[in-house]
């Protein structure tokens, strides 16, 4: 595993039990993901960077597949994952992978859909993660992916700045998002075919306290806080925040890129 997505994962292992509360905004991205995949029959689905299961359950909802493949190198939202879809879909069978993306042992050419939704920008190589992902699907096969999207977040990048936050955290934003023509070329040097890609931008004016807990949960990696306790960093951002925020919270603009795209027929 590379040492940034060890670390990535290790953060999202802490933040693991209070990941859904502080990100439930984002469910409806991935109904939205899901809802765009063409009619098909999905048996066999792989989820990379599975989280704690909500693509994989709204994958469900819409396509009743029989098995679903979790990968993810966080074990603590493999747990997560476990228990909701063991609880709300008992009938599918589940396997999980505690494997970082370019590592997972799972075979050429065997799924119908391979979905990763929020993870392609903790990948540290994005396009030998698209290419991998392309490879695990049948012809025919449809991936489908959800990642940030490039000029969103610039108000929370600018505060990170001021904060003195490590080059680490505020160059991530131009290294990790993607804009529809960088997703449009990675797909189709995977051997793709691309149906749909689009981003969309939306403003959010947030309770400076909310963001900071969201901020904890999917970023406990950068803050390096103690176990039960806050790092300095930590406590400059949660200052930061609340002296950014004005009447209507802490605003940002936020922007994410969907991708649809397909495996040609042989
Ligand atoms: C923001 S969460 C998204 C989880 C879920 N897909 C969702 O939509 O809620 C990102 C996930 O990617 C996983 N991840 C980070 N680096 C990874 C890597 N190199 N390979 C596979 N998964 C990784 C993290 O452990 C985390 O569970």
């Amino acid at each position: 595993m590379s040492t940034s997505g060890k670390s990535a994962a290790e953060g999202f292992t802490r933040g693991a039990e209070s990941y859904d509360q502080a990100v439930r905004h984002n469910i409806s991205g991935s109904d939205r993901l899901i809802m765009s995949l063409p009619e098909g029959d999905y048996r066999k689905v792989l989820d990379v960077g599975c989280g704690t299961g909500w693509t994989s359950a709204a994958m469900v909802r819409r396509f009743s597949p029989a098995r679903i493949v979790g990968v993810d190198p966080s074990e603590g939202m493999l747990e997560q994952f476990a228990t909701k879809l063991g609880e709300e879909f008992p009938d599918v069978e589940v396997e999980l992978r505690a494997e970082d993306v370019m590592d997972m042992g799972v075979p050429d050419g065997a799924f119908d859909a391979v979905i990763c939704a929020m993870a392609l920008h903790w990948f540290a190589d994005k396009p030998g993660a698209v290419a991998r992902m392309a490879r695990a699907l049948k012809p025919g096969g449809v991936l489908a992916i959800l990642t940030a999207g490039r000029g969103g977040e610039d108000a929370w990048r600018e505060l990170l700045e001021r904060v003195d936050a490590p080059a680490a955290w505020t160059g991530w934003f131009a290294t990790n998002q993607r804009d529809v023509d960088e997703m449009d070329a990675d797909l189709r040097s995977a051997g793709l075919e691309p149906l749909d890609v689009w981003m969309e931008r939306r403003r959010r004016h947030t309770d400076p306290d909310a963001f900071m807990a969201r901020t904890r949960s999917v970023a406990a990696h950068l803050l390096e806080n103690p176990p039960g306790g806050y790092s300095d960093l930590d406590q400059r951002i949660e200052r930061g925040l609340h002296g950014a925020a004005g009447p209507d919270g802490f605003t940002y603009d936020y922007c994410k890129l969907f991708a649809v795209a397909q495996k040609p027929s042989e």
